[in-house]
């Protein structure tokens, strides 16, 4: 990438530590009236700066500042909150940055530090609870209107493991939420599933050949699949002092592993070899049909050059590593084997879908893409619109300078079809350093959205966020 390019790429991220509470008045087009609910999204936003300079910070980094979008017949307003956890609390009350992170020990070694918990990933409803999430620690509840801190949540006392990630799949069919979490220690990997009413039904440790970073999983109707990438969590460079950054290395030698199970108590996992070496934050989704299994996700073809970004985009140096591609994978349940079908040239990240099909099989995807023709773009130029069927890709122009975050697609009603509503996105305007809400109507992804709601305040871009109908 260009330095110009590396220096926007580090800017979508850096921090503007406000909480806001505004209408949003600043609106190009029209906000379709059909839209009443809330755009949460969730994001790192360091708000103590370590002494070595923001731009030391590694990727993961950043106190959890989610904001809340309303919408409500034709206007909006934002609400900006930080989480409030036990660490986040004592740095402002030290004053100093004392809780370290993926790149950085802290600057003031504490006696007593609380575990350091920013839940930066994800905001994701369950069970009438708003939750803030991240992968090293338990779910971390927020009032949904007004933001405020509740504290963790921590699965009526069954949990197995440390954490649970970012990324739980809620089947729109029977209510539950599937979560799992992973650490460097046995047991590597634990499943969850939580019920409708707020209950777990099910808490089991899942063997696992190594020990990962395994962001993201998936569903299907029947079973479970966990993507074990060819990074390995070097539980040893932890205990002799080094950063979370420090422990996660590339392994080549290792080839991708996927693990399947059925979402019955007590199944057995079956792993899967994937044909190459490579690493995955995010699947889109996956489904049963005729005996297999159907996977997309975004894969990255050598994760060494990914974790050295991850631990350079702050400083704008090498942010050419966030380079993955859009994959299928065919698992056969009958020979267990599982194939690998590379789908395009063009980078992407951020994969979602209409998330009423997560688990069933699905026609329409959309992401966060790069530019044509070669790399240099990496994945936060524009927003595609996928096919599964095979037809053409749809992409909303990149326009220079402005960098976009993940899509988030909203039914235009209760029973709308498939891909009949909106794609709601988060830009970044490198040029005027400022932040903005698209709102796209679906099927005309290529077209100007149909509403441009600029922020007061600049929001760095962040990673996921969800919708709430009628909050
Ligand atoms: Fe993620």
């Amino acid at each position: 990438m260009s330095n110009e390019a590396n220096e926007m790429f580090a800017a979508i991220s850096r921090p503007n530590p406000v909480e806001t509470d505004y209408e949003i008045t600043n609106i190009e087009g029209e906000i379709p009236r059909e839209l009443n609910g809330t755009l949460y999204r969730n994001g790192p936003n360091q708000k103590t700066a370590p002494a070595a300079g923001n731009r030391a910070l590694h990727f993961f980094d950043g106190d959890a500042l989610i904001n809340a979008i309303r919408f409500d017949d034709g206007k909006a307003s934002c609400r900006g909150r930080f989480a409030q956890t036990e660490s986040f609390l004592r740095e402002q009350k030290e004053g100093v940055y004392c809780m370290g992170g993926g790149n950085l020990l802290a600057d003031k070694v504490l006696e007593d530090p609380p575990p350091g918990i920013q839940p930066n990933t994800n905001v994701v409803s369950h069970a009438g609870r708003l939750f803030a999430l991240v992968e090293n620690a338990p779910p971390f509840e927020l009032d949904p209107i007004s933001l405020e801190s509740v504290g963790p949540w921590r699965y009526d006392d069954k949990m197995l493991g440390m954490a649970t990630t970012a990324h739980p799949k809620i089947d729109r069919k029977t209510g539950q939420m599937w979560i799992h979490g992973y650490q460097p220690i046995e047991p590597y990997v634990q499943l969850y599933a939580v019920e409708q009413d707020g209950s777990v039904s099910l808490a089991e440790a899942i063997d696992a050949p190594w020990p990962s970073m395994m962001h993201d999983f998936a569903i299907t109707e029947n079973y479970v699949i966990f993507p074990l990438g060819s990074v390995y969590f070097d539980i040893q460079a932890i205990a002799e002092g080094g950063t979370f950054g420090d422990a996660l290395k590339a392994r080549p030698d290792l080839n991708m592993k996927f693990g399947i199970r059925r979402r019955e108590a007590g199944s057995e996992v079956r792993w899967f070899d994937a044909p190459s070496s490579a690493y995955m934050f995010h699947p889109g989704n996956a489904y049963e049909e005729d005996g297999k299994i159907f996977m997309d996700a975004c894969t990255y073809e050598d994760p060494q050059r990914l974790l050295d970004s991850l631990g350079s985009i702050r400083n704008a140096v090498d942010c050419d590593g966030f380079i993955a591609h859009p994959y299928l994978y065919e698992f056969d349940l009958a020979s267990g084997t599982c194939k690998e079908t590379k789908l395009s040239d063009i980078s992407a990240e951020f994969p979602r879908i209409d998330d009423r099909l997560i688990g069933y099989k699905n026609r329409w995807g959309y992401a966060a893409t790069g530019e044509p023709g070669e790399d240099a773009g990496s994945f936060a130029r524009r927003i595609t619109k996928y096919d599964r069927q095979g037809g053409p890709s749809v992409d909303r122009p990149i326009v220079h300078g402005q960098w976009v975050g993940e899509p988030v697609f909203v039914p235009r009603c209760e029973g709308a079809e498939e891909d009949d509503g909106f794609v709601l996105n988060q830009l970044f305007d490198a040029v005027g350093d400022r932040s903005a809400i698209e709102i796209h109507d679906a099927r005309a992804i290529g077209a100007e959205p149909l509403a441009r709601l600029w922020l007061d305040e600049r929001v760095p871009v962040g990673f996921h966020g969800n919708w709430l109908q009628a909050v």
